[in-house]
């Protein structure tokens, strides 16, 4: 995190916070280009004597000026729906270097896809295949497809998202896979080009990654014998970031330990990270609106709720909370909470804070699965998003006023 106090007052990316109380109301969301770069190169520099592609995972962030940072710096894209390819390509990414997952995608989207030249598809399961095909037949071009292997690894994450497990909805099991891999060549507009596997989010330890690396590995050398080759590995995301001083494993120990597992193999590595790149370069701001004491319970109530970050209540994950002035006053315990009418709408809970009505709050590590995961709920406007380019802070989404949550329901009031 860039994130330090400077003479009392906490800067991001050396940018004074408070000095953007000026012109910036809140909440918002304030992004750091500097971190962003940092957190590519470091995957960049890894492999940069490998046979890779990095695909950022766009759920994590898909903001346009986000998505057109990665573009600048060659990278590739891994998306879950046809909106999330129409932003790839308005932010100007290639879309011959981009990798379709998720187990619903509709034949629009399918087609979408097609017409755009993707890379390759994640097929999820046989009927998808036959729907690809189909589709791929009537526009009379060949799908590249990927089948996504479940392997069945525990990643000690929260149970929403791992996604490794049997009992997960993700995947083709271990067992079935071969046989689905043998199906593909009847269809004659599929392409078999790789084997891509994800096993959850957050994973802050090593060995769930080298475990299941090392079990596609086994499945990539049956595939050889039975003369089935392929020309990728797409090894998903996962890599955790430290939201709570947790020490994550380094990029760099990551990228290297699983790339090891498959050098004897001629295969292009595909990297699908979407936290790891964004999660620490994106703070949310917010201010004190009010102070409240029940019966001894003390709570700090500010202006961004659950509809703006969703995480604390939905996946019980932590997030660092601190007050953009520095308090040298003995702090108190507080529960942090929003306007929002849920009990579960809070940020943080027993935190030792400091701050007064009107005061400046931060959230951290909000880049990722922040404002992409943020509503309307309770009919709030959504927040707008900012981004630090060196000195300069610039607004790439604008905040939602009134008629924005009203939308069209106006034309169709009677
Ligand atoms: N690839 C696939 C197939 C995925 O499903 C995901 C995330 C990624 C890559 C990127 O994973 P990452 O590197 O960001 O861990 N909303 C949750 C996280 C959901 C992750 C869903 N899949 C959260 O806020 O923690």
């Amino acid at each position: 995190m860039t994130l330090k106090y400077v003479n009392e007052s906490l800067t991001f990316d050396n940018i004074d916070i408070q000095e953007l109380d000026q012109t910036i109301q809140t909440p918002y969301y304030l992004y750091s280009k500097n971190t962003i770069d940092k957190n590519v190169d470091e995957y960049i520099s890894e492999l940069k004597n490998i046979n890779s592609l990095i695909c950022y995972s766009v759920k994590a962030n898909s903001n346009l000026s986000i998505l057109s940072l990665f573009a600048k710096k060659n990278l590739g894209f891994d998306i879950v729906s046809g909106g999330e390819l129409h932003r790839v390509i308005r932010a100007g990414g290639d879309s011959s270097k981009v990798v379709f997952s998720g187990v619903g995608k509709t034949d629009e989207e399918i087609e979408f896809a097609l017409k755009n030249n993707i890379y390759c598809f994640n097929v999820e399961s046989q009927g998808e295949l036959s729907r690809i095909d189909a589709i791929a037949s009537l526009l009379g071009v060949k799908a590249n497809i990927s089948l996504r292997v479940n392997p069945e690894i525990d990643a000690n994450t929260h149970p929403y998202i791992t996604t490794g497990l049997s009992e997960n909805k993700f995947g083709i099991s271990q067992n079935d896979v071969l046989s689905v891999f043998k199906m593909i060549s009847n269809f004659k507009s599929l392409n078999i080009c790789g084997i891509d596997y994800h096993i959850g989010s957050q994973i802050v330890d090593l060995d769930p990654f080298i475990d299941s690396a090392n079990k596609v590995l086994l499945l990539i050398n049956e595939l050889e014998k039975e003369q089935i080759d392929l020309l990728h590995v797409d090894l998903g995301g996962g890599l955790g970031i430290g939201y709570n001083n947790e020490l994550p494993i380094s990029r760099g120990e990551y990228v290297r330990s699983v790339s090891e597992v498959f050098k004897d193999k001629n295969l292009k590595l595909i990297f699908e990270p979407g936290r790891s790149l964004i999660g620490d370069a994106g703070i949310l701001v917010t201010k004190v609106i009010e102070k409240k004491n029940n019966n001894g319970k003390k709570f700090i109530i500010v202006d961004a709720g659950m509809n703006d970050l969703i995480r604390p209540p939905l996946y019980k994950a932590f997030h660092k909370i601190s007050s953009v002035k520095e308090h040298n006053t003995s702090k108190d315990l507080f529960d942090i909470v929003g306007p929002v009418c849920e009990t579960a709408d809070f940020f943080g809970k027993d935190r030792r804070i400091s701050a007064n009505i009107g005061d400046l709050i931060v959230i951290e590590d909000a880049g990722a699965y922040g404002f992409v995961l943020s509503s309307n709920y309770n009919s709030r406007p959504r927040a707008p998003e900012y981004l630090i380019s060196d000195k300069d802070v610039a607004c790439i989404r604008g905040r939602e006023e009134y008629k924005d949550i009203i939308g069209d329901e106006e034309e169709y009031l009677k």
